[in-house]
């Protein structure tokens, strides 16, 4: 505004014709910011999302809290509104995140009522609202950040490192495999631990505790699919229990919701398979 004033003050002395040149060039360029202002204004798009808020440092009880970003002015996923949101908004907002492109899995929350990576989630652009939760059944640190103790100790107790009685042939090098035994990984090995699958899992839900869950199976499985691992039976008698295993009812949420496309029940379907002496 006060760009303008000077400039229209300027326009009153009679400039020679450089100085027109110079002041037309002016108002073209504050024409031009005026149309690319009232552009931008028909462009805006408003749209809110309603953030799931807890802080262990106040007295307050859970609550959404609502913050109306312009999408016209943010990046395409949910993270990028959340990037957004903690950057221009409310520095105090708190979730997880590191690589932006779907390979550490820290994202990890729910969006719209399914679990996935807000990173590679797109923005809805329908709709009025969205609305943003920790991952389900989870113990809340702070706002979208949950305890992840319990799910990465099931992951150790799978014991995921190759395991072998033989000494090594070749001592120092690696320990091949044919590609058809490498095969066999597919589909185990691409697992980022986000724990999309195990906290959309109701057995996870009623025995986070006592069941596996999801995504502890599918890793117990990549390693007794393993034809360089020498401890498969011993990995199968350690998992073979009521609660451990057998909390699994193949209702299949776990595929629904994994954010890399792998599919959990399927490879605990192969481990009740072993335990009856079927499979492979
Ligand atoms: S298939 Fe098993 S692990 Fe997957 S959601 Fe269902 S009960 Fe949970
Ligand atoms: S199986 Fe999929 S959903 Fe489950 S932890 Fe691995 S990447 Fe995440
Ligand atoms: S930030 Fe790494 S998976 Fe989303």
């Amino acid at each position: 505004m006060a760009t303008g004033l000077i400039r229209r003050a300027v326009s009153v002395t009679r400039p020679n014709s450089s100085a027109r040149l110079i002041l037309s060039r002016l108002y073209a360029s504050e024409a031009e910011a005026q149309q690319v202002d009232s552009k931008a204004k028909a462009n805006s798009k408003l749209k809110t999302f309603e953030i799931y808020r807890w802080s262990p440092e106040s007295p307050s009880k859970p609550a959404l809290k609502s913050y109306e970003i312009d999408l016209s002015q943010c990046g395409p996923m949910v993270l990028d509104a959340l990037i957004k949101i903690k950057n221009e908004m409310d520095p105090s907002l708190t979730f997880r995140r590191s690589c932006r492109e779907g390979i550490c899995g820290s994202c990890a929350m729910n969006i719209d009522g399914c679990n996935g990576l807000a990173c590679l989630t797109k923005i809805e652009s329908e709709g009025p609202s969205s609305t943003i939760t920790p991952l389900p059944h989870m113990f809340v640190i702070k706002d979208l950040v949950v305890d992840m103790t319990n799910f990465y100790n099931q992951y150790k107790s799978i014991e995921p490192w190759l395991k072998r009685k033989s000494p090594p042939e070749n001592p120092g090098k690696e320990i091949l495999q044919s590609k058809k035994d490498r095969l066999k990984l597919d589909g185990m090995y691409e697992c980022i631990l986000c724990a999309c699958c195990s906290t959309s899992c109701p057995s996870y839900w009623w025995n986070p505790e006592s069941y596996l869950g999801p995504a502890a199976l599918l890793h117990a499985n990549r390693w007794i699919s393993d034809s360089r691992d020498e401890y498969t039976k011993e990995r199968l008698d350690a998992i073979n229990d009521e609660f451990k295993l057998y909390r699994c009812h193949t209702i299949l949420n776990c595929a629904r919701a994994c954010p890399k496309g792998l599919n959990p029940g399927k490879q605990i379907q192969h481990i009740k398979q072993l335990q009856l002496g079927g499979g492979n």
